[in-house]
């Protein structure tokens, strides 16, 4: 009894979501969701087939917002671009969540996430240096 208590705790423990850190494999899932309008693409080869309607979204961590070439931007990410700021990925998380919102104006991605947000950027993350 003892120790399947012990099993129990432990089960449970691992079960438990680490806090605000994103869970890479549960994200792969999650961004079936992106699929239908980004790819995931390096110089070398497709990682992840996908639509065109949004930009590439390989290296996307740590890259300049809105900064991949010839992709028509938003005001609101041409903004942030020259103001040079980074996707981090927390600010990520919290455009995939409300891109209208995250940008003050309104975004050309029409898609809001649910949940896995954070899962989502870790995955995401796996493909930046
Ligand atoms: C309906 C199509 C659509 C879906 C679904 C979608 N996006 Fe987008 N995404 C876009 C478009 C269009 C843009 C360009 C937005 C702009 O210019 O305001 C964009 C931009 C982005 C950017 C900014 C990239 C850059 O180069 O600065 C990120 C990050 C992003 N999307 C992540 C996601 C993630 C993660 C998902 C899935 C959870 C997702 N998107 C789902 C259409 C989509």
């Amino acid at each position: 009894m003892k120790t399947l208590l012990t099993t129990t705790a432990a089960l449970l423990a691992l079960s438990m979501p680490a806090v605000a850190e994103g869970d890479a494999a549960a994200g792969e899932k999650v961004f079936n969701q992106c699929k239908a309008c980004h790819m995931i693409q390096s110089p070398s080869e497709v990682i992840v087939r996908g639509g065109k309607v949004g930009p590439n979204l390989y290296g996307v961590i740590g890259r300049t917002m809105g900064s991949v070439e010839g992709f028509k931007y938003s005001d609101g990410l041409k903004a942030k671009h020259d103001a040079g700021e980074v996707w981090t990925e927390e600010t990520l998380a919290a455009y995939a969540t409300d891109p209208n919102e995250f940008l003050g104006s309104r975004s050309k991605m029409t898609f809001k996430l649910r949940k896995g947000a954070e899962d989502v950027a870790a995955y995401l993350a796996t493909f930046s240096e």
